[in-house]
């Protein structure tokens, strides 16, 4: 679990800006769920006999009354929860996201955290495969939005996992394939047999590799309508030429998908490579209660994504303020105050100096903040009613003309200065 120092937090506050930006102009609305729910909600949403459930949910019980409740492993079990007990597919489908930390106690390692956060999105009461492919399409956007994708590093894969009845008959077939090559299995395929032999195609274990690349393909079991849906969700991406490979072996480690899968996935970041991943989940509502209805959705992961902006050479922006205050002696000190909260009062950003020290050491933090101006107020400005104006961007040792200037007028002047500074230097 990482503190998040402000350079790098001030980086997270531009890609959260960037990804505002790109939800409102898909019609997501935000939604927002508590970090903590009851721990069953986790084991039927996500499955029994998954990594997470089995290993990787931070538990405890409520000290006060034995209630089991778990820091949220992922969002979707959370936002679907929300959406059924405030009743909310009452008025029609609806296209939802969320952003924030979830926890999985797993082995920390680049790229994969115990506290990390999450972009999800969600959108549920859609049933065609025209919202699984806007939702791929969606990805695509952000990562030109976020200048991420050059030379197409990071790459879609998608899968269709079909319904249950077909995932059955695969499963008959997987089980009686592997007991066939029993002796072949390792210890956690051994153990997941018969209880999640899908999960045994995603092993990494190198010497499984060939046994699992043999394996029968849940792809040669769909009915025409899966297909039908793959179909028509790789028309879609076919009409808006995005590239993708299908990977039978993609199975996902959350057992509520049917039909599509995806994933996108880079070779930037070592083994932690998939940045962005989901699918169709059109069981889950009525599994967690709820009348049936259909979803798809994906969540990315926000620190892989931003490994990956800052490998591409972007850096977070110090916005400096408008101006620094400096001040010294008792009725300067509070007539400083007035200005500063004035000022704000006009939409100026303003930094008070705080602490005390020589006006030669003030002004070298005047200078350091970045500030346009620095504003003076010695014992003969307040006796005045008025502030010293010194501009400090054309070089602190060549600082400019410096400007006396009366409270009343001071905001309205400040503003032709910094505007006039702007326009010398060129910037904006
Ligand atoms: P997930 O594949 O478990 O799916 O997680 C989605 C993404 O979160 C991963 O692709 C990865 O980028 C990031 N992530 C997961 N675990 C870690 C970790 N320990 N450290 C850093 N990043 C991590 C879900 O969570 C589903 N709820 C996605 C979804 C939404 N499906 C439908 N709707």
């Amino acid at each position: 679990m990482n503190d998040i120092l402000p350079a790098e937090a001030e980086l997270w506050e531009q890609f959260e800006e960037i990804v505002r930006d790109w939800l409102r102009a898909y019609g997501y609305r935000p939604i927002r769920m508590p970090m903590v729910e009851p721990t069953p909600l986790f084991a039927r949403a996500i499955g029994a006999v998954t990594d997470i459930v089995e290993k990787e949910m931070y538990s405890f019980e409520d000290a006060l009354n034995g209630e089991k409740l778990t820091l949220r492993p992922e969002g979707t079990a959370s936002c679907v929860r929300a959406v059924l007990q405030h009743n909310m597919l009452y008025e029609g489908p609806k296209r939802l996201w969320y952003m924030g930390p979830m926890f999985r106690h797993e082995r920390p390692q680049k790229g994969r955290y115990r506290q990390f956060h999450q972009v999800g999105v969600e959108a549920l009461g859609f049933s065609g495969p025209d919202i699984d492919a806007e939702q791929i399409a969606m990805c695509a956007r952000l990562w030109d939005d976020l200048g991420l994708n050059a030379g197409g590093s990071i790459r879609l894969e998608i899968n269709s996992l079909g319904q249950s009845e077909e995932r059955a008959r695969h499963r008959t077939a997987l089980i009686a394939y592997f007991e066939q090559h029993r002796e072949e299995l390792d210890a956690e395929a051994q153990r997941r047999l018969h209880t999640n032999p899908l999960r045994i195609l995603d092993t990494k274990n190198p010497a499984m590799q060939g046994l699992v690349e043999a394996a029968p393909r849940l792809l040669d079991f769909l009915g025409d309508e899966s297909i039908k849906h793959f179909e028509g969700v790789q028309q879609i991406l076919k009409d808006l030429a995005l590239p993708y490979k299908i990977n039978p072996r993609l199975v996902r480690g959350l057992d509520y998908y049917n039909l599509t899968v995806f994933e996108w996935v880079t070779d930037k970041l070592g083994a932690q490579g998939t940045v962005c991943a989901g699918g169709r989940y059109d069981g889950l509502v009525a599994q967690l209660g709820g009348k049936p209805a259909p979803a798809c959705g994906f969540a990315m992961g926000v620190e892989r994504l931003l490994a990956l902006w800052q490998d591409e050479g972007y850096e977070n922006e110090t916005l400096p303020p408008d101006a620094y205050l400096v001040h010294q002696g008792e009725a300067a000190g509070r007539f400083a105050f007035r200005v500063a909260e004035t000022l704000r009062d006009a939409g100026f950003s303003v930094h008070l100096h705080c602490g005390g020290g020589s006006f030669k050491s003030q002004m070298k933090k005047a200078d350091a903040s970045g500030a346009q101006i620095a504003l003076i107020i010695g014992d003969d400005e307040a006796a005045a009613n008025a502030v010293s104006v010194k501009p400090l961007r054309a070089g602190f040792d060549q600082p400019l003309a410096q400007s006396k200037i009366s409270f009343d007028e001071l905001a309205d002047r400040l503003g032709d200065i910094i505007f006039s500074m702007e326009d010398d230097n060129g910037s904006l």
